[in-house]
């Protein structure tokens, strides 16, 4: 949510940041500014709308040669909180002198009682932004050294934060910090760059340092210094980067959800690769960190996230009830902090999130560790938030997912799972022959996933008949229902069609009402148990004048009979199942959101990466 973007080096800064903020900009676009430094003073450029807006912009108002001179700056592409999206709004901001900047992810609570201290002590303010208030409080605490004053705010701030902060009066550095909202410092030779995610980074260098909660960094183009808010140093080591330039660019596809959606057969390769074992018929899933005999002890499973990931946890919990015959259960993450959740040590809580930051997820991490529970995270991005404070779990290797939409994360995210399932399941239930035929299932799921892949084309041409509906209705049973909730979110987010997910036994108990002569029903009726009674469901919105689009087994003519129009999928292991059909609703949103004309990859309203509660 927000991307940040400071860079200090021998490269021109502008351009630096505006590509930096390209790459950045699924994290928040309504508004983007910079602000470099020049000749002992700041300079600041920021626009509404997207980062071409402000590209437009700088470079209609800006001398040319500042492009090429100036090598300090900070930038940041913005997802409203406090205020609208309007070019005062936009970060950076600056403090009562002018000669400070600060670009900020994240929210400072306390900012409407620090803002009326500043006025009393005649502060004026320009923005409706929590920032703001903290470039001001920066600026108050300013007596020679920036790095003090930086230390010397943030301890009065409640909140979160990940800032970049430059001082006219201190050329040639970046002070950074964070608490709760990630920055990563790329190291270059003879340039450094801070960004709140390393896809800004990896144009530069792979070689990475992740700061930790309340560290502070003085950068300057050749040297990194980070230490504890009382200004203690801290060791934070560099890693490298798992992924190269080419994974967080587009290659050729019209959009990233487009290429995402791809990438699975291989994304799936990827995340089933060595885990697992034919000769166990079991699965190795090392970063649980757990014995066989540790497993054997757990009597509950809870799944929490949001969103997209929340879904994955829903198909997650009907693959473990069905395959370990144990306990599973998903909570919503923004409840679970709130709600005493009734956890001990006998409960696994698994923390599933695409990118390891949302704030909702880790907040839920944070009760379940205080609860004593076993924690593991299921992330992608690596050394992520959540995946260090867990300390163990198993990471999807989906590589970067840019578009807000998410797509190849849930289908690691749910193959993932089938392999949990698998490995509880063979502590508990299974034989090694029951262990060895799921194993070759969850081994079959790229290649199905390509055959989905390779019909595109007969979808884009379904999706053409159902794109100037205003309305549509997912319905499935037992692991489907979650794809049906998958379904339905991934068509509102992107094509702004009103969309909902139902058991397809539910919708008779009020949702009915709303269907009409038309109304679309998208009908998961693959061949798995309870079929027959899902096709019934279809005949009760028929009997209504809806028009159903169902998704079946390769070769099911009883099914394909009961719809209008059908997109097959090859026959699997119902719970496997979950992910070819997802693939399917994938594309159909795509293709449906492509022919409206939607902005596909940065839907209206939304941000990739939720670190807000
Ligand atoms: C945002 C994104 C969703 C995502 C959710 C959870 O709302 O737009 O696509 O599913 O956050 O994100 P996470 O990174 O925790 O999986």
């Amino acid at each position: 949510m927000c991307g940040i973007v400071g860079y200090i080096g021998k490269a021109s800064a502008p351009s630096v940041l505006i590509s930096g903020l390209r790459r950045l900009e699924y994290r928040g676009y309504d508004s983007a500014g910079m602000a470099i430094l020049e000749d002992g003073s700041i300079v600041v450029s920021k626009a509404p709308g997207k980062v071409s807006a402000l590209n437009d912009k700088a470079h209609a108002d800006w001398p040319a040669e500042r492009f090429v001179k100036s090598s300090t700056g900070i930038a940041h592409t913005r997802w409203a909180t406090h205020g609208p999206p309007t070019e005062v709004n936009a970060h950076p901001h600056l403090d009562e002198s002018g000669d400070i900047a600060l670009v900020h992810n994240g929210i400072i609570e306390n900012y409407r009682s620090l803002r009326t201290r500043m006025e009393a002590k005649g502060h004026h303010f320009y923005s409706e932004t929590d920032t703001e208030v903290l470039a001001h409080l920066i600026g108050d605490r300013y007596q020679g050294d920036l790095f003090q004053a930086v230390c010397d705010a943030l301890s009065q701030v409640e909140g979160t934060f990940g800032i970049a902060v430059i001082s006219a009066k201190e050329p040639g550095k970046i002070i950074t910090a964070r608490r709760g909202s990630p920055i990563v410092i790329g190291v270059g030779e003879g340039e450094t760059i801070v960004a709140s995610d390393a896809s800004a980074i990896i144009a530069h260098t792979r070689q990475v340092i992740y700061l930790e909660d309340n560290d502070i960094a003085v950068v300057t183009a050749d040297h990194v210094d980070i230490r504890d808010l009382h200004q203690i140093p801290v060791a934070r080591e560099v890693s490298e980067l798992g992924f190269d330039a080419a994974a967080a660019e587009k290659g050729g596809f019209a959009h990233f959800m487009l290429k995402e959606i791809h990438e699975q057969p291989d994304s799936l390769r990827n995340a089933i690769r060595g885990r697992l074992d034919f000769n166990l018929g079991s699965s190795v899933l090392s970063g649980m960190g757990t014995s066989q005999r540790d497993l054997a002890e757990i009597q509950r499973v809870v799944f929490v996230g949001c969103g997209t990931s929340l879904h994955a946890g829903l198909v997650g919990e009907y693959a473990i009830e069905d395959m370990a015959d144990l306990h599973a259960e998903v909570q919503q993450a923004a409840e679970f902090r709130y709600r005493n959740p009734i956890i001990g040590s006998r409960d696994l809580v698994v923390a599933i999130s695409q990118s390891g930051e949302t704030a909702d997820t880790l907040a839920a991490v944070r009760e379940a560790n205080q609860k004593g529970a076993f924690v593991m995270g299921l992330c992608n991005v690596v050394g992520s938030t959540i995946a260090r404070e867990t300390g163990r779990g198993v990471y999807l290797h989906a590589g970067p997912e840019i578009s807000v939409a998410s797509t190849k994360a849930f289908t690691c995210q749910v193959a993932v799972m089938l392999m949990m399932a698998l490995k509880l399941g063979r502590g508990r239930r299974f034989s090694r022959d029951e262990g060895m035929k799921f194993a070759r299932a969850i081994e079959s799921i790229p290649e199905l996933v390509q055959k989905v892949i390779e019909r595109s084309d007969s979808i884009a041409a379904i999706a053409a008949k159902y794109a100037n509906d205003e309305h549509a209705f997912f319905i499935g049973r037992g692991p489907l229902y979650p794809v049906a909730l998958e379904g339905a979110l991934k068509l509102k987010e992107i094509s702004y069609i009103h969309a909902e997910g139902y058991h397809a036994a539910e919708l008779k108990h009020g949702p009915i009402a709303l269907l009409q002569e038309g109304t679309p029903v998208i009908a998961l009726a693959n061949d798995i148990p309870g079929k027959d009674k899902t096709l019934g469901n279809v005949e009760e919105c028929r009997a209504r004048g809806a028009r159903i689009l169902g998704i079946v087994t390769e070769g099911d003519h009883e099914a394909m009979e009961a719809m209008d129009d059908v997109i097959e999928i090859p026959a699997c292991h119902p719970l496997v199942s979950t992910i070819p059909t997802v693939v399917a609703l994938q594309l159909l949103a795509y293709h449906i959101a492509n022919a409206r004309g939607c902005e596909i990859d940065q839907p209206r309203n939304l941000a990739k990466s939720v670190t807000v509660e």
